[in-house]
């Protein structure tokens, strides 16, 4: 092996790299974690140069990029192909790759291989993967094979029809058992951080406490270790309403429309472009290409 200096654009990188152990110091010296989406090489760049820990290519990338009505249709190819993209921006975050529906529920072979297509070929330093104590003998098996395991309990987006919707988890005593002994078994498992997503600020809450490994919240509250959020809910990009839990930074939607309507109305008025924004033949060319008279046809009508 070689440590070799991380290097961006020639220079010498000063931050040092986000990895699964920066994550647990943080949640032992309780520095909370931040946690995004991002599906291509700008919000990766932009994220990564914002500070934030975890970058996760979400299989939400099939709700709020690709336009289906739940996660349930994204492949192995789409979750490749953006988190290479992500991969190819970032130079400090922790890049978690989702692993789509389908692609870990069948054998554990073929749940292996998927895993190690996202570390392998895609540059993803851990998989996530939904479900708890059900999942455990795979994280198992995951973290033998040397792939990095985040695993999501509460709200899994992926079991939208067992669970009859997306509806808050964890609300029974008998679901808050289960819960709690789902974290318990993917920490057993090797797992390297829980997502969180869904339940009750005190149920996340306890979690956090008896957990060895940070969680990570989203709809569970303020006492996690860390917290994640979608990027596009951040920036109104998302052209549905927002979950009570999710907080809007900026009118990204607003942004751009203004910005496009703009550009739209200096094209149809010719304001765009401008001289400065062409090109010109040079000064000896330009004295030949006058002297050529155009055939009338071709003159553009004032
Ligand atoms: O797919 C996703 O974006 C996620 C986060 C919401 C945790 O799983």
């Amino acid at each position: 092996m070689s440590v070799t200096e991380l290097r961006a654009s020639g220079a010498v990188y000063p931050t040092p790299k986000v990895t699964a152990d920066t994550l647990l110091q943080k949640k032992r010296s309780g520095n909370p974690i931040s946690a995004i989406t991002a599906y291509d090489v700008p919000t990766a760049r932009l994220v990564d140069e914002a500070g934030i820990d975890v970058v996760l290519v979400g299989d939400s990338l099939g709700m709020v990029v690709l336009g289906y009505d739940n996660t349930l249709p994204v492949t192995m190819e789409e979750m490749l192909h953006h988190t290479r993209a992500v991969a190819r921006g970032l130079r400090r975050g922790f890049l978690v790759a989702d692993m789509p529906y389908g692609s870990y529920h069948g054998s554990a072979e073929e749940a292996v291989r998927n895993a190690i297509r996202f570390v392998k070929e895609a540059g993803a330093h851990a998989v996530k993967i939904e479900g708890g104590q059900c999942r455990a003998e795979l994280v198992r098996r995951l973290t033998d094979a040397e792939v990095c395991v985040v695993g999501h309990i509460g709200l899994t987006p992926q079991s939208v029809h067992r669970l009859g919707g997306y509806r808050v988890q964890g609300r029974t005593a008998e679901a808050m058992d289960r819960l709690c002994a789902d974290a318990r078994g993917l920490e057993e498992a090797g797992a390297v951080a829980i997502v969180l997503e869904g339940i009750p600020r005190e149920l996340a809450a306890k979690i956090t406490a008896d957990s060895g490994v940070p969680t990570i919240g989203i709809g569970a509250g303020p006492e996690c270790d860390g917290q994640i959020l979608v990027f596009h809910d951040l920036f109104n990009l998302t052209f549905s309403p927002t979950a009570k839990f999710s907080r809007q930074y900026a009118d990204g939607a607003a942004f751009f429309k203004e910005a496009l309507v703009r550009y739209r109305d200096d094209v149809t008025g010719r304001r765009f472009p401008s001289d400065e924004e062409s090109y010109h033949l040079p000064r000896e060319v330009r004295a030949a290409f006058d002297a050529v008279e155009l055939s009338p046809r071709r003159v553009r009508k004032a």
